[in-house]
């Protein structure tokens, strides 16, 4: 393993990778290939733009010859795959994004990796393709139970991964990561829509009664757990990534309303999301017996990420005034206010 194509790279999770293992793996020839989607941001990697080991790649993972192209002109051995459309809220909207990248775009990697005889494929998964878990945490061994287009898309794109495993002995290894937070993630997800909101002085818009749980995970803690699986997973299997950080959404709300030095009458509660998964849980002993486990405590990677939103303000102001506040006024304009808190 040493020419990896990290599809997606433009991405939130995707250049937190990309930044892990150019330090990690000094010896790594990295090639991001990415759409760049309203989500892909090239601001995400500036950092390393001028790395000797870094080089980049403009298209769509759905694009079969581009993929070949690419992977024969830049000796690819290996392909990790954050390159997805990810956004919940979104997909309830136009699901049709998603089921072309997240399942045929994954398909066109599979068989490129098939054809070309790569070491190995990961599939960046979601702990969303188990569903809503009323009790206990997810195992691997566990069913698929999506219940959005974004989480059925995921799923897809998994099965067709096993699908590959066991027809064709494709070298495939999948993750699945729960909420991740941290630097560089769009402002349309939670932790950074409703940060950047605060920053601003702005009220931030909780779903239903605010108490659907999720496991939140810090962002290199997750990149960590999928570098583990990529060099040590078994082929053909699945692996947990969870920060065993289960949270109601109101908690996480008044914990960065501490942060920003704001009241709760920041608070409002709107219709909620169809469809809204009440819990999300992860058993993570598998990929911790291969020796993982997250090492940034939650408190402070929290308090660590709303500084690096207070210190970075060039990065999501000019998200947030472009093609961004049309989305805004969409999904929340009209939206039915519950009661102001
Ligand atoms: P993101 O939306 O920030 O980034 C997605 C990236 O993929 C963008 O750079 C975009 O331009 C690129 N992309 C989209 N369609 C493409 C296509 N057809 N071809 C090439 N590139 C394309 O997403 P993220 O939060 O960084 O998520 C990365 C991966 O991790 C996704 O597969 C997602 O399902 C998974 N995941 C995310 C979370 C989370 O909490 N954010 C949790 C678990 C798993
Ligand atoms: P999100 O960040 O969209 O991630 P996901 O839906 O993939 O878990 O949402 C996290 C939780 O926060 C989820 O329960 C929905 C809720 N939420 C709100 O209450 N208000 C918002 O404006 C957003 C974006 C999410």
């Amino acid at each position: 393993m040493q020419n990896l194509l990290i599809t997606g790279g433009a991405g939130f999770i995707g250049s937190n990778f990309v930044r892990l293992m150019l330090e990690t793996h000094p010896d790594y020839h990295l090639t991001v290939f990415d759409k760049l989607t309203y989500a892909g941001n090239l601001d995400n990697l500036r950092d390393v733009a001028g790395h000797p080991h870094y080089a980049f790649v403009h298209g769509d993972i759905g694009d079969a010859t581009l993929v070949e192209e690419t992977l024969r002109s830049r000796q690819i051995d290996t392909i990790v795959n954050f390159a997805a459309e990810t956004h919940v809220d979104r997909s309830i909207e136009e699901p049709g994004s998603f089921i072309m990248t997240d399942v045929y775009g994954t398909y066109v990697l599979l068989e490129a990796t098939r054809k070309l005889g790569l070491e190995r494929m990961l599939q960046v998964s979601t702990d969303e393709v188990y569903g809503t878990v009323p009790e206990g945490s997810s195992t691997e061994q566990d069913n698929y139970a999506p219940r959005s287009p974004y989480s059925a898309s995921k799923a897809g794109g998994e099965l067709m991964c096993h699908a590959y495993f066991e027809t064709f002995h494709t070298p495939v290894v999948i993750t699945r990561g729960s909420n991740n937070y941290g630097p560089f993630q769009y402002p349309e997800k939670l932790i950074p829509l409703f940060i950047t909101n605060l920053l601003d002085g702005k009220p931030v818009p909780v779903y239903g009664d605010g108490l659907n749980v999720r496991d939140w995970i810090y962002v290199l803690d997750h990149c960590s757990g999928i570098a583990k699986v990529l060099h040590d997973g078994i082929l053909g299997e699945a692996y947990n990534v969870g920060g065993g950080q289960e949270k109601p959404n109101i908690e996480i709300t008044h914990l960065l309303l501490a942060l920003t030095e704001r009241g709760p009458d920041m608070i409002t509660y709107v219709a909620d999301r169809p469809g809204h998964d009440r819990r999300y849980s992860l058993d993570t002993s598998k990929l911790r017996s291969l020796g993982w486990a997250p090492a940034h405590s939650f408190e402070d990677a929290m308090r660590e990420t709303v500084q690096w939103y207070r210190d970075n303000r060039w990065w999501w102001e000019k998200i947030k005034s472009g093609a961004y506040s049309e989305y805004y006024q969409r999904m929340y304009g009209q939206r039915e206010v519950l009661n102001q808190s």
